[in-house]
C-alpha cells in the first residue's frame, strides 16, 4: 500500500489544484493556482471567469505536479478528481481532465466528494490518531458544518449554518468595522485581521447575545451567524461605537470573536452529545478544519470542549484546510483501498448531499 501513488485534481470553486500523494500519507508534490486577484475586484467569485481560469491553468497545474514529482502519468496508480459539490463550470474542467487522463492511461478513476475530502484530510499520516468514528467540524468561508465520519463513504451531517458561513461572518464584520485585510501566506481574507485586532480588545464591553439560544433553536445542531452581523451593523448605525476609534474596533471585534467561538463550542458540544445519545457514536476525536480553525479563540474554545470530552482536538495545518489537491488525492487513496472506483463516464454533481 505504501507504494500506491494517486494524482488528485481539484477545481470545484476558484482554485486549480493538483497533488500526488502516496498510500502512506506522504505528499510527493502539490501545485495550486489561486484566482484571488481575479475575483477580488468583483467582490465575489464570478463563475464564468473561474471556469476560464481553470481551463487555462489545469493542464499546466497537472504537468507541474508531475514534473515536481519527477513522474510521468505511467508512474501514477490512480486518478482522483473532485466530482462535486461546487460550481458546475468549474467542476466540469476538473472532471473532464481527470477522467480523460485516467481513461487514456488506463488508470483507475476515483470521483471524490469535496466535503468528504475535507473531512478525511485529517487522517493523512495520522490514521492511528484520527480513527473512525470521529466528529468533524468544517469551518471556513465556504463551509460551516458538523458531521460524524463513520468510515470512508459513510457520514452523517449533523448541523450546518442556516445563513452565513462563519468565515463569511468574520469577513462581513471586518468590513463593518473598516478593518483592512491582512494578506497572509495561508490565504486568510479578513479573518486574521479581525483576530489580530481583537487581541487588544475587551470582549465584555459590547457583550453580544449568543445566536440560537432561544428555546426553539437552543437544541438545534445548526449554526447561525447573520444575527451577530445584523446586531453589529445596527450598533454602528446607532452610534454605539465608532469604526474610526481603534479601541472601539478592537472591543467589537473581541466581542464578535468571543460570541462566534462560544457558539461554535456550544453547537459542537450538542453535536457530540447527539452522536453519543442518538447514534451510539463515541467519537474518538474532534477534527476542526477550515480557515476559521486557525483562529486562536475558536481553537481554544474547541480544545477546551475536546479536553472535557476526553478526546483530542486535531486541526490539519492551514494550507491543507483550504481547498487543495492533496485532500483529493488522499481521499482517492482511502476510497481506492476500499475498492470504491468509478467509471470513465462520470459527470460532475453540482449539488451533492453528504
Ligand atoms: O478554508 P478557507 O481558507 O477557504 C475557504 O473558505 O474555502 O477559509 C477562509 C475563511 C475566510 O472567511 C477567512 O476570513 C477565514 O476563513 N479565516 C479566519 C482566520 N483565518 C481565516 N477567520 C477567523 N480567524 C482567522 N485567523
Ligand atoms: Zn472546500
Amino acid at each position: 500500500v505504501g507504494t500506491l501513488r494517486v494524482l488528485g485534481i481539484e477545481s470545484s470553486c476558484d482554485d486549480t489544484a493538483a497533488a500526488i500523494v502516496s498510500g502512506d500519507g506522504q505528499i510527493i508534490s502539490e501545485t495550486c493556482r489561486h484566482q484571488h486577484q481575479v475575483h477580488e475586484t468583483y467582490g465575489g467569485i464570478v463563475p464564468g471567469l473561474a471556469a476560464d481560469h481553470h481551463l487555462r491553468n489545469m493542464p499546466l497545474v497537472v504537468r507541474e505536479t508531475l514534473e515536481k514529482a519527477g513522474m510521468r502519468m505511467s508512474d501514477v496508480d490512480a486518478v482522483a478528481v473532485t466530482r462535486g459539490p461546487g460550481l458546475p463550470a468549474s467542476l466540469s474542467v476538473g472532471v473532464a481532465a481527470g477522467k480523460t487522463l485516467a481513461a487514456v492511461h488506463g488508470k483507475p478513476l476515483v470521483g471524490v466528494h469535496h466535503m468528504e475530502a475535507h473531512a478525511l484530510m485529517a487522517r493523512m499520516g495520522a490514521e492511528d490518531e484520527v480513527r473512525f468514528p470521529y466528529l468533524c467540524l468544517l469551518i471556513s468561508g465556504g463551509h460551516t458544518q458538523s458531521l460524524v465520519v463513520h468510515d470512508v463513504n459513510e457520514h452523517t451531517l449533523l448541523g450546518s449554518t442556516r445563513d452565513d458561513s462563519v468565515g463569511e461572518a468574520f469577513d462581513k464584520i471586518a468590513r463593518e468595522l473598516d478593518i483592512a485585510w491582512l494578506h497572509t501566506q495561508d490565504g486568510g481574507g479578513a479573518g486574521p485581521a479581525l483576530e489580530a485586532l481583537a487581541r487588544s480588545g475587551d470582549p465584555a464591553r459590547f457583550a453580544l447575545p449568543l445566536p440560537m439560544e432561544k428555546s426553539d433553536s437552543a437544541r438545534s445542531l445548526d449554526f447561525s451567524f447573520s444575527g451577530l452581523k445584523t446586531r453589529i451593523k445596527r450598533m454602528r448605525e446607532l452610534g454605539e461605537f465608532s469604526a474610526a476609534s481603534r479601541q472601539d474596533q478592537a472591543d467589537v471585534a473581541a466581542a464578535f470573536q468571543h460570541a462566534a467561538a462560544e457558539h461554535l463550542r456550544r453547537k459542537t458540544r450538542l453535536a457530540l452529545a447527539h452522536a453519543a445519545a442518538e447514534m451510539g457514536v463515541a467519537a474518538t476525536c474532534l477534527v476542526a478544519s477550515g480557515g476559521v480553525a486557525s483562529n486562536q479563540a475558536v481553537r481554544g474554545a474547541l480544545s477546551e470542549l475536546a479536553a472535557r470530552s476526553g478526546i483530542p482536538l486535531v486541526c490539519p495545518p492551514p494550507r491543507l484546510c483550504t481547498d487543495n489537491g492533496v485532500m483529493i488525492a488522499w481521499a482517492g487513496v482511502e476510497r481506492l483501498r476500499r475498492g470504491l472506483l468509478d467509471s470513465y463516464d462520470i459527470d460532475f454533481i453540482q449539488r451533492w448531499p453528504l
